[in-house]
């Protein structure tokens, strides 16, 4: 077993949802400026932000290393009434199927190499919604990953949608859902 998957099946492993039930903020804010269809959710871990989508009416594939984690999003989404569908796959190597998809979803999962695959597997005029931490997280020492590569740099997440649409973008210290967080937002469309 993959030393990810091991340490995300420990994290997932209890009862309570470690990320919680509610979806993303970010997510929330602009459900319903996001084009309804099929949507993938990449990294989807306890399913938050998949099943939201799928009470929002897309049709969910919703992807992650961690068995643990699908299972629990699959109990949240009978628990919330809607379904979605859940593939166990290393993003390493998982390949999105081309023009499969109107919205990806990236929610607190940063993989560079995945970008290039994301924008294959939209549909023209397809969505991107993105978001993650900046390097500046790691000075508020509240949350958030160890090691630095799983952090963006200044307007890193800009230039790597450069060949999209940007139709919304913000960087910087923001206060959510009760805390202080350094991320990135972005929305952008496939062009
Ligand atoms: C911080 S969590 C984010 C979960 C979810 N997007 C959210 O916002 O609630 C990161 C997720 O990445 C998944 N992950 C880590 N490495 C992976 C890999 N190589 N392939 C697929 N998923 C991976 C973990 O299992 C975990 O669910």
């Amino acid at each position: 077993m993959k030393a990810d998957q091991k340490r995300w099946d420990k994290r997932f492993g209890m009862k309570e949802f470690a990320l919680g039930k509610e979806p993303n903020l970010f997510l929330k804010k602009h459900i319903r400026f996001l084009p309804k269809g099929k949507a993938l959710d990449i990294a989807t871990g306890e399913g938050r932000n998949a099943v939201f989508m799928a009470e929002h009416g897309f049709e969910v594939d919703a992807v992650d290393i961690s068995e643990k984690g699908l299972k629990k999003a699959q109990a949240l989404a009978r628990e919330k009434g809607v379904r979605i569908n859940t593939f166990l796959v290393d993003l390493d190597q998982y390949q999105i199927e081309k023009e499969r998809y109107d919205l990806i979803a990236n929610f607190y999962f940063l993989k560079r190499g995945l970008i290039p695959r994301i924008r294959k597997g939209l549909k023209k005029g397809g969505k991107v919604i993105f978001e993650t931490y900046l390097l500046e997280q790691r000075t508020l020492g509240t949350e958030g990953p160890k090691q630095a590569k799983y952090f963006l740099k200044p307007n890193e997440l800009l230039r790597l949608f450069k060949n999209f649409r940007i139709l919304f973008y913000r960087e910087g210290i923001f206060a959510e859902g009760g805390r202080k967080k350094a991320v990135a937002s972005l929305i952008a469309e496939k062009i």
